[in-house]
C-alpha cells in the first residue's frame, strides 16, 4: 500500500460494486456469484489463508465469470481453467494495497482456489430457502469429489454457525469477505475499473470498445473544459462504468441489428439506472454516480430514466453524455464503419440544437476534433487487441478443457476396462474355487455312496450267502433224511 497516494475509496465498497455488477450478469438469483465468493473465500479462510491470498480466488471468480460472459449462454464457473493475462492482474491488484500479517503465509494455487470454487458453486446451487441455514450445513453432501485440504476446510466450515447464516442472508457478503478493510487510491480505482469495463464491453463485438472509447473521449472534453487533474481521473473512472447497468441486458437486445421494439428500448432503459444506484453505493462515488449514471439524461428534460432538468444535470454528466455519443458513432462496429468526420459534427450540432446536448461542449469537441478523435481511436484499438486476446484465451481454454474431458474419459474407459477384467479375473478364481469346491464334494458323495454301495453289496452278498447257506442247510437236512435209508439198505 502507498501511503503517499491520496486515498480515494475502500476495498469493501470496490468489492462490494464489482459483486453487484456480477450479479447483474446472474440469471440465478441477484446474490449468486455474491454468495459463490463468500462460500469459497469462507472455505479458503478456513483451511488457513489470510485475506492477502484471496487474491488468487478473487482474481479466478473474476476472469471465470468474463469468460462465461463471453461464451454468453452460459454463466456457470464450471469447465474453466485456464490463467488469464487480462483479468487475473484485477484480483491481485486490490489484493496486494492489503497488509500482509505474516511473511510466512501459505501461498493458495490456483488449483486449489478453483476447487473451493467448485465447491461454493455447489454449496450455492444446493441451497434451499425452505431448510435452516444450520440444518442445510449439516446435512450438505457435495457431489464432486475435493481433495482433502478443500473437504477440510468444508468440515471446519460446518461448525461455523455464523458462515451458514451469513450465506443464507445474502446481504453485502462481498464486504463480509475481507476482514481488513483498506483505502484505496484513485490511480488503482482506475486500474480496478477499467477491468471492470472489459467485463461490460466483451460481451459483444458490438460493444468492445465502447467503455474504453468514452472514458477517454471524456477525459479529453474534461480537460478541454478546465476540469483539474483529479476530476479528470474521476471523469475516467466514470466514463469506465457509464454502461455498467448494461451487464443486465441480454446480448440478443445489444446486437440488435436495427430497431429496437417498444420492449427492448425498456430493458434498454434500466442499465442506467442499475449504473447508477450500483455506483452511488461506493464510498468516494457520489459525483461518479451522477457522471456515469445520468447519461442519457437531456438538457430538455426528455432523457430517461430520471428525465432530470437542466439544472439538475452536472457538467460531468453533459460531459458523460457528449462523450457515449461521440464515440457510439466514430466507433467501428460489425455491420458498419465508423461515421466520417463531417457527419459527426453535424449530428453532435443537430443534437445541440434540439436542447439535448451541450452546446458548449459540442463546440469543444468540434474545436478540438481531431486531438480528441485520436486519443479516442488509439485507445479503442487497445482495446479491440485485448478483446480478441480474450476470445482467443476464451477459446483455448475450452480447447485444453475440450482435451481433459476427453483424456479423462479415456483414462475412466482405461479404468473401467482394468475393473472388468479384474472382476473376470476375480469371477474366475470363484468359478475355480467352486469347482474344486463341487469336485471335492463329488468324490466325498461317491466315496460315500462307494461305502454305501459296497456296504448293500456285502449285505446282500452276505443275504446271498445266507439264502445259499439256507438252500445248502435245508438240502443236507433232506438228504440226512434219505441218507440213512440208504445206508440201511446198502448194508442190508
Ligand atoms: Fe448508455
Ligand atoms: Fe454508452
Amino acid at each position: 500500500m502507498n501511503t503517499n497516494v491520496e486515498q480515494f475509496t475502500d476495498i469493501k465498497s470496490l468489492i462490494n460494486c464489482l459483486g453487484s455488477a456480477m450479479d447483474l450478469t446472474s440469471p440465478e438469483s441477484r446474490e449468486y456469484y455474491q454468495r459463490i465468493t463468500y462460500a469459497s473465500c469462507e472455505l479458503a479462510a478456513q483451511a488457513g489463508y489470510v485475506d492477502a491470498q484471496l487474491s488468487e480466488l478473487i482474481s479466478r471468480l473474476l476472469y471465470k465469470s468474463v469468460l462465461s460472459l463471453l461464451k454468453d449462454a452460459d454463466y456457470s464457473f464450471h469447465d474453466m481453467r485456464l490463467s488469464a493475462r487480462n483479468f487475473q492482474g484485477m484480483g491481485t491488484t486490490l489484493f496486494k494495497l492489503v497488509p500482509d500479517p505474516d511473511a510466512d503465509q501459505k501461498v493458495l494455487r490456483a488449483g486449489t482456489a478453483d476447487k473451493m470454487i467448485d465447491l461454493a458453486e455447489e454449496i450455492v446451487t444446493a441451497m434451499d430457502d425452505n431448510v435452516a441455514p444450520l440444518e442445510f450445513a449439516k446435512n450438505f453432501t457435495p457431489e464432486n469429489k475435493y481433495p482433502g485440504e478443500v473437504i477440510n476446510a468444508l468440515e471446519i466450515m460446518r461448525t461455523k454457525d455464523y458462515a451458514w447464516m451469513n450465506l443464507f442472508y445474502g446481504k453485502d457478503l462481498f464486504g463480509e469477505v475481507i476482514k481488513h478493510n483498506v483505502s484505496v487510491s484513485l490511480d488503482d480505482t482506475i486500474r480496478m475499473t477499467e477491468a471492470i469495463s472489459f467485463l461490460i464491453d466483451f460481451r459483444s463485438p458490438f460493444t468492445a470498445m465502447h467503455s474504453a472509447g468514452v472514458a477517454a473521449s471524456a477525459v479529453e472534453l474534461a480537460r478541454y473544459a478546465g476540469m483539474n487533474e483529479t476530476e479528470q481521473k474521476k471523469m475516467r473512472i466514470a466514463g469506465n462504468l457509464h454502461d455498467l447497468g448494461k451487464l443486465k441486458v441480454p446480448t440478443a437486445i445489444l446486437e440488435k441489428n436495427g430497431k429496437l421494439t417498444d420492449e427492448e428500448f425498456d430493458v434498454i432503459k434500466e442499465h442506467v439506472f442499475y449504473t447508477y444506484q450500483i455506483l452511488r453505493e461506493a464510498k468516494g462515488f457520489d459525483e461518479i454516480a451522477e457522471w456515469a449514471g445520468f447519461h442519457h439524461e437531456k438538457l430538455n428534460g426528455n432523457g430517461y430514466p430520471f428525465g432530470l432538468s437542466e439544472e439538475e444535470i452536472p457538467l460531468g454528466t453533459r460531459i458523460m453524455t457528449v462523450a457515449d455519443i461521440f464515440s457510439a458513432i466514430t466507433e467501428v462496429r460489425p455491420y458498419r464503419k465508423g461515421m466520417p468526420k463531417d457527419k459527426v459534427i453535424k449530428i453532435m450540432k443537430e443534437n445541440a440544437k434540439r436542447g439535448e446536448i451541450s452546446e458548449y461542449l459540442v463546440e469543444i469537441l468540434v474545436s478540438h476534433y481531431d486531438e480528441i478523435d485520436n486519443v479516442r481511436a488509439e485507445v479503442s484499438k487497445e482495446a479491440g487487441r485485448r478483446y480478441f486476446e480474450a476470445i482467443e484465451e476464451t477459446e483455448k481454454a475450452e480447447e485444453v478443457e475440450r482435451r481433459r474431458k476427453e483424456a479423462e474419459a479415456k483414462r475412466e474407459a482405461v479404468q473401467k476396462e482394468k475393473e472388468a477384467a479384474a472382476e473376470a479375473a476375480r469371477q474366475a478364481r470363484i468359478s475355480a474355487k467352486e469347482n474344486a469346491r463341487l469336485i471335492r464334494e463329488a468324490k466325498k458323495k461317491a466315496e460315500v455312496m462307494a461305502k454305501a454301495e459296497s456296504k448293500k453289496k456285502a449285505k446282500e452278498v452276505e443275504k446271498k450267502v445266507e439264502k445259499e447257506t439256507e438252500k445248502v442247510k435245508s438240502a443236507a437236512q433232506k438228504a440226512k433224511k434219505i441218507l440213512p435209508r440208504k445206508s440201511v439198505a446198502s448194508e442190508e
